[in-house]
């Protein structure tokens, strides 16, 4: 296996998604002991996802619960409404959907105002191309490895190509910019998505599927680095 491309150390991110909802607190306390790095949120609004999650009020509480950072993943449209609120609710890195923004730049700069870390996920099929220009702007590019809407759906492996120009054009461009993969991403198949250039790891089924949170996230770090 290649080396990861990135001089990044990997995080691992798990996603509440997958957990129990009724016993969030203690599943929020469990990964922060198994290991985990951040913690991945997924906002869905029915209408640019066909699911439903949570908002800002449920976020405010998550933040009360655990001291990692939030990765807060908006899978809405109309984003730009609702920045502010999520900056309220504590999250620390903020990720809008490209397909959703029709004035990306705007948005990327008023997450960054808000004092939040800044993400542009693209969905499988939109180019990275299409991040070009507001690249040095953002923290990190979430690639999505699967449709966004649910968990536990299988890794596209169509995505490896783009985490790798993906790669080449940030180093090549000399820019800090993470590249976080969402998606399907298990103990099995994270070593391919860090040798095309990954550094940053959602894992939702992986992690809160499995019997031992500490072992898996064990696992998907020692494959990733
Ligand atoms: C899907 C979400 C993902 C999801 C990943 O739309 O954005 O973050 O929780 O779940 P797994 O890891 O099970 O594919
Ligand atoms: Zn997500």
């Amino acid at each position: 296996m290649k080396e990861n491309p990135s001089s990044k150390v990997p995080l691992i991110a798990p996603s509440i998604l997958s957990a129990d909802f009724v016993r969030l607190a203690d599943e929020l306390a469990s990964v922060e002991a198994a290991g985990a790095d951040v913690i991945h949120v997924d906002v869905m609004d029915g209408h640019f996802v066909p699911n439903l999650t949570f908002g800002p009020p449920v976020i405010k509480s998550i933040r009360g619960a655990t001291s990692l950072p939030l990765d807060t993943h908006l899978m809405i449209n109309n984003a730009e409404s609702s920045v502010e609120q999520y900056a309220a609710a504590g999250c620390d890195w903020l990720t809008v959907q490209v397909e959703a923004c029709t004035h990306l730049h705007r948005v990327v700069h008023q997450i960054r105002e808000l004092g939040m870390k800044p993400g542009v996920s693209l969905n499988p099929h939109t180019p990275w191309e299409v991040l070009r220009y507001v690249l040095p702007d953002l923290h990190h590019v979430l690639v999505m490895s699967v449709n966004p809407g649910f968990g536990g759906q299988s890794f596209i492996d169509a995505v490896l190509p783009k985490i790798t120009e993906l790669r080449a054009w940030i180093d090549r461009e000399g820019l800090d910019v993470r590249i976080e993969v969402d998606g399907g991403i298990k103990p099995g198949n994270i070593a391919r998505v860090s040798a095309a250039g990954a550094d940053t790891f959602v894992a939702g089924s992986a992690v809160f599927k499995s019997p031992d949170y500490k072992q898996t996230i064990s696992a998907l770090r020692q494959a990733a680095s």
